[in-house]
C-alpha cells in the first residue's frame, strides 16, 4: 500500500517539477537516483535473473546481436542510457580499446557502472568512458565526437514522445554518415491499449510514470520528421528477455535516408 501511494505521489511530483522549469530528464533521473540508491552491484548479481532488467546475460545476446548487424571491433560505440551496465562488459571486451562510451542521466546507476566494472578481472577491461549525462548535451561531454553504432536498450520506453524526438534529434548530430542507432520500444496496440492502468480507490490510474508505450505510426512520424529511416528487426520477437514475449517489443536499426 505505501509503496503504491509513492508511486502516486511521483504524478503530482511531476507537474510541480514541470512548474518550477525542470524538465522530464531530471525528474526520471531523480526517481532512478532515489531508487538504486541502496543498490550495490553484489545485490544485482545475487539476483541471478535470467530475464528482466537486472538479467546480466542480456548484454551478452544484444553484442551477439549487433555482430550479425555489421558491429565492427574499431566502431565508435555509443551506449546512450547506458544503466548499470549490463551491455559494457561484452562491449568492451569486444571492441577495441577506447572505442566504448556509456552515458546515463542518472548519477546513481553510473556508480553501478563503475563498480560493476571494477567487481570484474581487470585483464578483460579495456579503455572505455562512463558519463552522467543529465543537465548536459552530449557535445558538452564529448565534443563534436561521432558514432558508427548507437545503443538505446530499455531506454525510449522510459521516456514521453516528445522527449524521444529530442534525444533522436541529439544522436542524430553525433551519428556517422553510415552509422546506425539500434532502439527497442513497448509497441502499443488495440490487445495492448497505449498505456496500462490500475485501479486505486475507485479511480484509474495510469501504473507507471515512467512507462510509455509508442504505435507504429508515432515512430515512424518521429522518423521522417528527422529525416531518418528505420527497420524492425525481426530476430527480436525470439530474443526473449521478458517473461512475457517480444510481440509487442520492436527492435529497430535507424540509419540517415539516402
Ligand atoms: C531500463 S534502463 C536500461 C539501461 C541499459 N540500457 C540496460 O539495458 O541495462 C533505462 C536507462 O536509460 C536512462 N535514460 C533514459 N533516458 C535517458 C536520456 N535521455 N539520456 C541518458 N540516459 C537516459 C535511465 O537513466 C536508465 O538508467
Amino acid at each position: 500500500m505505501l509503496t503504491k501511494i509513492k508511486w502516486i505521489l511521483l504524478f503530482p511530483l511531476r507537474y510541480i517539477f514541470l512548474m518550477l522549469g525542470y524538465g522530464w530528464r531530471e525528474y526520471y533521473s531523480l526517481i532512478i537516483n532515489r531508487q538504486d540508491r541502496d543498490i550495490s552491484i553484489k545485490d544485482i548479481k545475487d539476483k541471478k535473473h535470467k530475464k528482466h532488467f537486472w538479467a546480466l546475460e542480456i548484454g551478452n545476446k544484444v553484442k551477439e546481436l549487433f555482430i550479425k548487424k555489421g558491429l565492427k571491433k574499431s566502431d565508435d560505440f555509443l551506449d546512450y542510457g547506458c544503466g548499470y551496465g549490463r551491455m559494457v562488459l561484452p562491449l568492451i571486451k569486444y571492441l577495441d580499446k577506447n572505442k566504448y562510451i556509456g552515458m546515463d542521466l542518472s548519477k546513481e546507476r553510473i556508480r553501478l557502472a563503475n563498480e560493476f566494472i571494477a567487481s570484474l578481472n581487470t585483464k578483460v577491461i579495456k579503455k572505455h568512458r562512463f558519463f552522467v549525462s543529465v543537465n548536459k548535451t552530449i557535445k558538452d561531454l564529448v565534443g563534436e565526437i561521432k558514432f558508427d553504432k548507437i545503443l538505446m536498450y530499455s531506454v525510449i520506453s522510459h521516456n514521453p514522445l516528445k522527449e524521444v524526438h529530442k534525444i533522436l534529434f541529439e544522436l542524430k548530430k553525433h551519428l556517422k554518415k553510415k552509422g546506425k542507432i539500434f532502439f527497442d520500444y513497448q509497441s502499443s496496440h488495440e490487445n495492448i491499449p497505449n498505456d496500462y492502468f490500475i485501479s486505486f480507490m475507485g479511480f484509474t490510474l495510469k501504473r507507471s510514470v515512467k512507462d510509455f508505450r509508442f504505435s507504429n505510426k508515432d515512430i515512424s512520424n518521429v522518423m521522417d520528421g528527422l529525416g531518418l529511416k528505420y527497420k524492425e528487426l525481426k530476430e527480436f520477437e525470439k530474443f526473449q528477455d521478458s517473461i512475457t514475449s517480444n510481440h509487442y517489443k520492436k527492435l529497430v536499426m535507424v540509419q540517415f535516408k539516402d
